[in-house]
């Protein structure tokens, strides 16, 4: 096990929209040591297998195991319903694995008994539907309706948020019938933390709308402090790889982390 407090924090996302994750956790703990992965050279992961993720997160593991990472944090909710399980057993030895699901899972059971809860995301995560079985297995009463909703995350990409388009689009989706009036929306894809505010917008206030970026920061926060892993007050080095390097995702970056990363290019396979 990578057990020292100084031990980077691994995070992984299909591409740079999982920075959304990294900024909160940057919020939460800003003396954490960071080592981000972006998988940009296979994303979209929403579209893809579930065997074709799996394979990705488990290169990418051993990536962030090289680099000695005390935890790894799976942000992409894509790869958190496809390759959770399989990554855990994977590098038990050597490092504890945190997903996106469980922690809104955990919250959503513990505030919202007996609710109804909408969740948009990418095709994969709304097809494996981990969500649904992990809140049923709880018993709360709880009804979970979900809907891909996949032009939602290239839309963001493309800076396309707080517009006319933007809103046109988020309505559509969110009008859906399949979706209800719910008491609570779970916001389970990496880039939607971007749009949260339309969102209550379309809503007027009478949905809640869950970001899980904070709600997964605040899990392994806890991880970390019931385990003595919190680093000590430093100076945090932090180093943002990707699997194919481009221009234009590294000026995206200032949109997901909320101000300009240096990317470092790391390819995956030679
Ligand atoms: N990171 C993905 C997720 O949270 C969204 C983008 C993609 O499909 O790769 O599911």
């Amino acid at each position: 096990m990578n057990t020292l407090p100084e031990n980077p924090i691994g995070i992984f996302d299909s591409g740079i929209g999982g920075l959304t994750v990294a900024h909160a956790i940057r919020a939460l703990m800003p003396h954490e040591n960071m080592v981000y992965f972006g998988d940009t050279a296979h994303l979209p992961y929403g579209d893809k297998s579930e065997a074709a993720i799996q394979a990705f997160s488990v290169k990418i593991a051993n990536v962030l195991l090289q680099k000695k990472c005390k935890v790894i944090v799976i942000a992409c909710h894509s790869a958190s319903s496809a390759a959770y399980e399989l990554l855990k057993e994977y590098v038990r030895h050597e490092a504890h694995v945190i997903n996106v699901i469980d922690p809104m899972v955990d919250y959503v059971v513990k505030n919202y008994e007996g609710a109804s809860i909408a969740l948009i995301g990418t095709k994969r995560t709304v097809q494996t539907d981990l969500y649904s079985k992990k809140i049923n297995e709880r018993n709360k009463g709880i009804t979970l309706k979900t809907l891909a909703t996949p032009l939602l995350a290239p839309m963001i990409e493309e800076g396309f948020f707080s517009n006319q388009i933007s809103r046109e689009i988020i309505a559509q989706y969110l009008a859906d019938p399949r979706l209800g009036q719910p008491d609570a929306l779970i916001l389970a894809c990496t880039h939607y933390p971007l749009i949260k505010k339309e969102i209550e917008e379309f809503y007027e206030g009478k949905t809640k709308v869950l970001d899980s970026s904070l709600v997964a920061a605040q899990s392994l926060h806890t991880y970390l402090a019931a385990n003595g892993l919190l680093n000590s007050p430093a100076k945090p080095e932090s180093h943002f790889y990707v699997s194919d390097y481009t221009e234009s995702f590294e000026a995206s970056t200032r949109l997901f982390f909320g101000e300009n990363v240096r990317l470092e290019s790391h390819r995956l396979w030679n």
